[in-house]
C-alpha cells in the first residue's frame, strides 16, 4: 500500500475548524455588542486525531477511499448553549447561513440515545479555499447545553477508562445522571427569561460604560483636558450609585457635550488653517 498522506488530507479540515471557530465566535460577539442575549455560550473545535480516525474506520469497516465521505466528523465543532431553547435558535442560525449547507440533522434530543446521550448534531457542507483551489468538505457540528456537555464529557472519559465496557453500576449511575441533566435543563428553562433579562441588563451596562469612557477620552484629546477630568469625576460618582437610569441620563448628556466639543475642535482646526 502507498503511504497515506494524513497531513495533506487533514490540512483543509484544520482550516475549516479554524474558520468556523472564528465565525461562531463572531456570532456570539455580534449579539453581545448589540446588547442582546447570545444563544451561543461557547464554541470549541478539533480535527479528529489519526488514531481515532483509524479506530472508527476499523469499527465501521470504512476503506481509505470512503474515508472523507463516511467519517463525517474529521472536522468537529461543538457549540455549547445555556438553555435547551437556544439549541433550536443555533440550528436556525446555521440553516440561514449561505456559507454552510446542512447535509443531515441528527436529533438526539427528542431521540435520546440508549446510553443517555443528548445533543443535536448537524452535518454541514463547508467550502474552504486552499492554495490548491476550493474544497467542499463535511463538518459535524454538535449543539448541546452545558449540562448535556458535562454528562457527555464524563461519559466519554468513563468509556475511555473502561475501554467501552462499562460495569453495570457505572451504567446505572450514568443513567441516573442523564435523567438529572434532563430535569436540570427543564428547570433552567423555567427561569430562562429571568436569566436572559439579567444578562441583557449587564451587557447593556457594560456597553454604556464603554461608550462613556470613549467619550471622556474624546473630550480629553479634543484639547479639553480640564473638562474631561471634571466629567470623569462625575462619572465615578454616578457609577457608584449603581442606578441604570442615572447612568443612561449621564451618557446622554455626555453625548451632547461631546458633539459640541467635536464641533468646537473642527472650528478650532478650521480657524487655524
Ligand atoms: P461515531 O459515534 O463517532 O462513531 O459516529 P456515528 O456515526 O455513530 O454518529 P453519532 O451521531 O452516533 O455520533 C457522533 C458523535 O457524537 C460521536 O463521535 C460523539 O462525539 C458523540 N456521541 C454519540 N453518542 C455518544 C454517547 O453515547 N456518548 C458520548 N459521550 N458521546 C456520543
Ligand atoms: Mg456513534
Amino acid at each position: 500500500m502507498e503511504t497515506f498522506l494524513w497531513k495533506e488530507l487533514l490540512d483543509p479540515y484544520e482550516q475549516a475548524v479554524l474558520e468556523l471557530l472564528t465565525k461562531f465566535n463572531n456570532i456570539e460577539r455580534e449579539y453581545k455588542k448589540k446588547g442582546l442575549y447570545s444563544p451561543i455560550e461557547s464554541v470549541d473545535g478539533r480535527v479528529k486525531s489519526v488514531a481515532s480516525i483509524l479506530d472508527k474506520m476499523q469499527r465501521k469497516n470504512i476503506s481509505f477511499e470512503d474515508l472523507e465521505e463516511k467519517v463525517e466528523d474529521l472536522a468537529g465543532i461543538r457549540i455549547i448553549c445555556q438553555f435547551v431553547e437556544d439549541i433550536d435558535a443555533v440550528v436556525r442560525l446555521i440553516s440561514r447561513r449561505t456559507d454552510m449547507e446542512i447535509r443531515e440533522e441528527r436529533d438526539y434530543l427528542t431521540r435520546q440515545k440508549a446510553s443517555g446521550y443528548r445533543s443535536f448534531h448537524v452535518i454541514v457542507w463547508y467550502t474552504v479555499n486552499t492554495v490548491g483551489g476550493p474544497k467542499k468538505l463535511q463538518v459535524e457540528i454538535q449543539i448541546r447545553t452545558m449540562a448535556m456537555n458535562f454528562w457527555a464529557t464524563t461519559e466519554h472519559e468513563l468509556q475511555y477508562k473502561y475501554k467501552g465496557e462499562l460495569p453495570e453500576h457505572v451504567t446505572r449511575e450514568l443513567t441516573r445522571a442523564a435523567d438529572a441533566v434532563t430535569v436540570l435543563d427543564d428547570v433552567m428553562s423555567h427561569v430562562r427569561s429571568e436569566i436572559m433579562d439579567a444578562q441583557t441588563q449587564s451587557t447593556l451596562r457594560l456597553n454604556l460604560v464603554k461608550e462613556i469612557l470613549g467619550n471622556i477620552e474624546g473630550l480629553y484629546h479634543a484639547e479639553n483636558k480640564r473638562e474631561a477630568i471634571k466629567v470623569q469625576k462625575e462619572f465615578y460618582r454616578i457609577y457608584q450609585m449603581d442606578n441604570m437610569d442615572e447612568l443612561e441620563r449621564f451618557a446622554k448628556q455626555l453625548d451632547i457635550l461631546s458633539e459640541g466639543s467635536r464641533a468646537q475642535s473642527v472650528e478650532h482646526i478650521v480657524r487655524h488653517l
